[in-house]
């Protein structure tokens, strides 16, 4: 039998000889380079490509892709034995009941179906399998007590996986509420809060896990990743067929003006990555640049998420009560959220709001790869793309502006669906 050192070092050898082929096709430069300086090795992970020659830059970036990828595929940082790819598969970065259900299948020890997945926390596999969704626990901000708790300190919501595919590169808002200032926030706290970790992750790894998330694989298409390099901005594609060519009609930047339903997507999803308002979102009572609206999901609560009544203080009248199954961007801290989140509340009585007006706002995701991430919204609702247009009949008969002025056909479906294919 082959010992368990030997075929480990037989692993590191064959990763460093298709490490060293990759850097050579991909850089395109030459062997003898790289044969020529064994002394390479020497360079340590919080090397500076910038600080570099090339040679060493190129090992550096190496060295640091594959220990960010290892800390992603295979660290647990001693924990419940889930790592970030438990949730963030490669193929999608996200997870569906089709992938859930085949997990339980091949593994039920798998160790997706623990803490956070179980449907109390403790046992029960009913909602993962039916939905996909993960309990996310968050403190409580100052601005939200909830009424038949005055002294919690915590609520619980049901949450799908956000996919890790274009946004950690391309998208500085994070997580459907914009809670994360950034990607190693965000990785400590999954790392903590799903892993329960009971090694805290270093600086350093943080760094790699992020800097991963920006390499290849986490791109949907070439355009993307030419952005990311280039800053050039992805164009929607034009399309071929009718269908698609008016289905594009609604993504395209246009004034409001009902009944014509051009530019009514673009209105929240316009800028590169189809996840920002637009100039006219004025017209629709919103600000343009947005990074998060209501698309109504947590009104219509369609998948009947336990609801509760959440008291919202913005010390400019009495709290408003707001009863919903999750209240979204709320539940950031105005002192720790980034740029795009909720306004101060000293700024609010200047454009005469409540604070409670953020309510149930989420953060907008880009749609560039969408045909591949289902299911939709923060919480899944939306199985495909039929069900996740039932939300947007929903949102347009009940929004606060909208009101029924715009009908979709099931020919405007048809031709949304085709258009959405192509992104
Ligand atoms: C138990 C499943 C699970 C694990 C494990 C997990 N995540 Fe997540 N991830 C989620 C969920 C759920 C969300 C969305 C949470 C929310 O919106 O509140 C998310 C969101 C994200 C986002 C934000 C994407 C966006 O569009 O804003 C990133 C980036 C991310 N995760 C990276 C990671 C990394 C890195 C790790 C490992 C350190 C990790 N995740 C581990 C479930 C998981
Ligand atoms: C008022 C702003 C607004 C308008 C108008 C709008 N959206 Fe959205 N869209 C959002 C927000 C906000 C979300 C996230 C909602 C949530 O998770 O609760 C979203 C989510 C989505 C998603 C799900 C993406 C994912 O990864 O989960 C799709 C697909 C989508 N929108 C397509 C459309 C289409 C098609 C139209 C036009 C028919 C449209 N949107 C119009 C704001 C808007």
């Amino acid at each position: 039998m082959e010992s368990p050192l030997r075929s480990r070092a037989g692993t590191l050898i064959t990763i460093s000889i298709i490490a060293w082929t990759l850097a050579v096709v991909h850089q395109g430069f030459s062997p003898q380079t790289v044969s020529g300086d064994q002394g390479l090795t020497h360079i340590a992970l919080d090397c500076n490509p910038a600080e570099l020659s090339t040679a060493e830059a190129q090992q550096c970036e190496m060295r640091r892709r594959l220990e960010g990828q290892r800390l992603f595929e295979q660290e647990t940082f001693g924990g419940n034995g889930r790592t970030c790819l438990t949730c963030h598969p490669v193929e999608t970065g996200t997870l569906s009941p089709e992938d859930v259900q085949a997990r339980l299948v091949a593994d039920p020890d798998d160790p997706l179906f623990r803490h956070d997945g179980l449907d109390d926390g403790v046992a029960g596999t009913w909602r993962i399998l039916q939905h996909a969704t993960v309990r996310v626990t968050l403190p409580l901000p100052a601005h939200l007590t909830l009424l038949d708790d005055p002294n919690a300190t915590h609520v619980t919501f049901n949450r799908g996986v956000l996919t890790t595919l274009n946004t950690p590169a391309l998208d500085p808002a994070l997580m459907s509420d914009l809670r994360a200032a950034d990607l190693k926030v965000q990785a400590v706290g999954a790392i903590r809060d799903h892993a329960q970790n009971g090694v805290e992750p270093t600086e350093l790894q943080l760094e790699l896990i992020a800097e991963f998330q920006a390499s290849n694989r986490f791109f949907s298409n070439g355009h993307l990743r030419k952005f990311a390099e280039t800053g050039i901005p992805p164009q929607l594609p034009l399309g071929e067929t009718e269908s698609e060519k008016r289905g594009r009609l609604f993504f395209i930047d246009a004034p409001f003006d009902p009944p014509s339903k051009v530019g009514v997507c673009g209105l929240c999803h316009s800028g590169p990555m189809l996840n920002r308002t637009n100039q006219f979102a004025p017209m629709i009572a919103s600000v343009p640049g947005a990074a998060m609206e209501s698309a109504g999901v947590s009104e219509a609560n369609f998948i009947g998420n336990p609801v509760r009544t959440f008291l919202v203080h913005d010390g400019l009248g009495d709290p408003i009560p707001v009863t919903t199954p999750d209240i979204g961007v709320l539940m950031s801290n105005p002192a720790t959220t980034p740029f795009s989140a909720i306004p101060p509340t000293f700024l609010l009585p200047r454009f005469g709001l409540r604070l409670a007006f953020f309510a149930n706002f989420f953060k907008t995701p880009t749609l560039w790869g969408v045909k591949d991430t289902a299911p939709y919204f923060h919480d899944n609702s939306a199985k495909d793309f039929d069900q996740m247009l039932q939300q947007y009949d929903f949102l347009f008969l009940n929004h606060r502006v909208i009101q029924g002025q715009i009908v979709l056909t099931e020919q405007d479906k048809e031709d949304i669906k085709a258009f959405l294919k192509l992104l």
